[in-house]
């Protein structure tokens, strides 16, 4: 038994695999995200130990006799959270996660005056990523930042708390900036504008291979009686490709989570920084991959929900129930800023051209729209960075909506292919990952592990809604251009 966890942003999700890929049983416990200030977001590190404990709980008395087989784990996580610990390994202040923007000033300054970022780290700066993190606080928390003695990101925190070990994996590594990717190794030419050393930095592995070992304590109190080696896991996405297997060069898939990401599989590392695509390494050695990532997806229906007081299910069933209608209006989904095409930590979101007569499903459908053209923005930038993928497999809990992805597939000329029903994401990708630790195994057998789900339909892009929202898109890309330096 192989057992998974993704460490997300909104909760930390466990997953049991067996020997033959197959998922056995999954659990999750939520978390919640603390926004003191505008474009801030924390979260404790301690939260997600707890919630990790609470799932492997959850799973030890529901299926102890899985969970007292286990074997491996593999660990996955919202990437380029900062965890920043001092010389006793406590935890010096909230983790500054992936979406928080506060440090815009120092991601300008690193991402004009350090060439190599773009150049080694593979990225533009963008405020998302550690490295400006760590500025931000060397500058704001000086007192806080001499004490620091070890940085870790959110999954690696985690395998600290199960292991006593420090070690990160190449993927999640990467979206700290401080890692020659294509060296797959940290760089002091990176650290040092930051002010940081190797020293400060955790132990490096592949992400298929072992990177520590359950304290005997944890693994007795969660029912385990197995020795058990913790694979290095990887970046959310890049675990989730794994789940997904878009693992070979040209494989690509479409994640409408939180945030939405295009990801693309490519055979070298290919920076293309200039308008927002990230080039990181893949979970699996000699791989690397290309992504864009647009902030708020199904954050934006989130935020439409909480404040029209009604569920995500209804106001998705007001438009599934129907056939496709454009939206009067336009909405920019910008609600915490803005990563591909346009890094702007400022931008912000904003509905346009609301007449008297339009009601909540109206902005449903908006907001449905303003995402697709969001994603499309993307994928046009990895088009012009490498190629345009021909496929994207769809995944994350807004991919459960076909009238979504049949907007995306209109707007990005995309094949959107959808998975048979069931569990491809992180959490599945990290206990891959943690099967494949657990003792060498032949190239075919790794293609076997990391295989495609079964497919159930393809949606192609459809002609009258590619006609219905292409000028819309087109104006949509010119409010952009049109309000920008209103702020
Ligand atoms: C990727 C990114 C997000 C987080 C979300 O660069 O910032 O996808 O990993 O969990």
């Amino acid at each position: 038994m192989f057992l998974g966890f993704d460490i997300g942003t909104s909760g930390v999700k466990a997953l049991l695999l067996d020997l033959d890929g197959r998922i056995i049983a999954s659990t999750s416990a939520s978390l919640n995200v603390t926004r003191p200030h505008p474009g801030w977001s924390e979260q404790a590190p301690t939260d997600w130990w707890n919630a990790v404990n609470e799932t492997a709980l959850k799973l030890a008395r529901d299926h102890a006799k899985a969970m007292a087989d286990v074997q491996a784990i593999g660990l996955s996580g919202q990437m380029h959270g900062m965890v920043a610990l001092d010389k006793d390994d406590n935890v010096l202040r909230p983790a500054i996660l992936w979406n928080d923007t506060r440090n815009a000033a120092e991601a300008t300054e690193l991402d004009e005056e350090f060439s190599d970022y773009r150049l080694l780290g593979g990225n533009a700066v963008m405020p998302g990523f550690t490295a400006p993190k760590a500025l931000w606080m060397a500058r704001h928390e000086p007192d806080l930042f001499t004490k620091i003695t070890t940085i870790l990101l959110p999954k690696d925190y985690v395998r600290f708390r199960m292991s006593g070990e420090k070690v990160s994996d190449m993927s999640d590594s990467a979206g700290t900036l401080w890692l020659d990717v294509a060296a797959r190794a940290w760089s002091p030419a990176l650290l040092s504008p930051c002010g940081l050393s190797i020293e400060q930095m955790p132990e490096l592995a592949e992400g298929s291979a072992p990177a520590g070992q359950l304290r005997p304590d944890i693994a007795q109190k969660w029912g385990i009686k197995n020795t058990v080696t913790i694979a290095g896991g990887g970046g959310d996405n890049a675990a989730a490709a794994c789940g997904l297997g878009v693992t070979n060069p040209g494989d690509a898939f479409l994640s409408l989570g939180t945030s939405g990401v295009v990801f693309s599989v490519t055979d070298s590392f290919a920076p293309a920084p200039a308008n927002g695509a990230h080039a990181f390494c893949h979970a699996l050695p000699d791989t690397w991959h290309q992504m864009g990532v647009i902030l708020a997806a199904t954050d934006c229906l989130n935020w439409l929900s909480e404040i029209s007081n009604t569920s995500v299910v209804t106001l998705m069933n007001s438009i599934e129930n129907n056939s496709f209608s454009p939206s009067p209006m336009l909405f920019h989904p910008y609600l915490s800023g803005e990563r591909t095409p346009h890094n702007d930590a400022l931008a912000r979101g904003g509905f346009f051209g609301i007449s008297r007569t339009d009601d909540r499903t109206d902005m449903t459908r908006a907001v449905l729209e303003g995402v697709a053209f969001a994603m499309a923005d993307t994928v046009n930038v990895l088009a012009a960075a490498d190629k345009r993928p021909s496929q994207l497999l769809a995944t994350g809990g807004g991919a459960k909506s076909n009238y979504w992805l049949s907007l995306i597939a209109a707007v990005t000329d995309c094949d959107i292919i959808i998975p048979e029903d069931g569990d491809f994401g992180a959490a599945l990708g990290a206990a891959r990952l943690g099967l494949l630790a657990s003792k060498p195994y032949s190239a075919t057998d790794v293609a076997t592990i990391l295989r495609k789900p079964d497919i159930i339909g393809t949606i192609s892009p459809d002609a009258m809604i590619k006609d219905a929202l292409g000028d819309r898109r087109h104006q949509w890309q010119q409010l952009y251009a049109a309000i920008k330096t209103i702020r």
